[in-house]
């Protein structure tokens, strides 16, 4: 039995007083949430502050992003795995669509940046999903095959994957509005867990995959009802206390 996950993706939004306003309220709320996972995954400027306040909580803490280096170096700017846990961290993002499409993270280095955060003892939370084109082209599998298989295809890549959250989010439906219907949610769910199933039966039964793209409090409980949907990784509703945790409550 997989146990379900909720992670709040904050993005580039919040500030000291919003980030421990938000927290309080989900801290209070928590506590009725039954066997779910619950990860909230602030900016990397308020992980300090996050974590010394959901100290004591059953909430986990995830970064957005990690360097692919691993330790400490010349690399102005980046964020080691290491530096994440020594935070407190014991999540990632990795590979999210808009450090793909926006910053040009390619599949090489989103599967680098999952070795390094496995490494770091990391859980990363791998993203993948196609573009809206992609879809109209009827190239939805090929496009989350092929950013799967930059994992697959390296031992080190298979053994980070053993220890990973997979999240599937359609470009299309991130901050639009637009789901993805359970059954088209459901349909990708499926094809992951048995791309990798070809590689790992075990490892396909294990992962966790969560579905991302405009999960609010009114279709929550529809998607997570699907086989193969473990949960939710979740943007703009993170932003709301109320809202968050009945996504949460959804998964339960
Ligand atoms: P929204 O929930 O705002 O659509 O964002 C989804 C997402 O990108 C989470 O990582």
């Amino acid at each position: 039995m997989r146990r379900p996950i909720v992670a709040g993706n904050w993005k580039m939004h919040g500030s000291r007083t919003t980030a421990s306003e938000l927290l309080a309220g989900i801290k209070e709320g928590v506590d009725s949430v039954r066997n779910v996972g619950v990860v909230i995954c602030p900016p990397y400027v308020y992980l300090d502050q996050v974590a010394s306040l959901l100290k004591g909580t059953p909430i986990s803490i995830g970064a957005q992003n990690l360097c692919q280096v691993t330790g400490h170096g010349a690399y102005t700017g980046e964020i080691s795995g290491q530096m994440l846990r020594d935070l407190g961290c014991q999540h990632v993002i990795v590979g999210h669509s808009e450090r793909r499409n926006i910053y040009g993270e390619s599949d090489a280095l989103v599967a680098e940046k999952s070795i390094a955060a496995h490494h770091a003892d990391l859980t990363p939370i791998i993203c993948v999903g196609e573009l809206l084109e992609e879809r109209e082209q009827g190239d939805t599998e090929k496009v989350v095959g092929r950013q799967l298989d930059a994992l697959l295809s390296t031992a080190e890549g298979i053994e980070a994957l053993r220890h990973s959250i997979v999240a599937y989010e359609p470009v299309w439906a991130i901050g639009t509005g637009k789901t993805a219907t359970p059954e088209q949610a459901q349909d990708v769910h499926a094809f992951i867990r048995g791309r990798l199933a070809q590689i790992d039966q075990v490892l396909a039964e294990k992962v966790c995959i969560l579905y991302g793209g405009s999960v609010k409090p009114g279709n929550a409980v529809e998607l997570f009802g699907m086989k193969d949907i473990d949960g939710g990784l979740i943007g703009g509703a993170s932003l709301n206390t109320d809202d968050f945790l009945a996504i949460c409550r959804a998964a339960e």
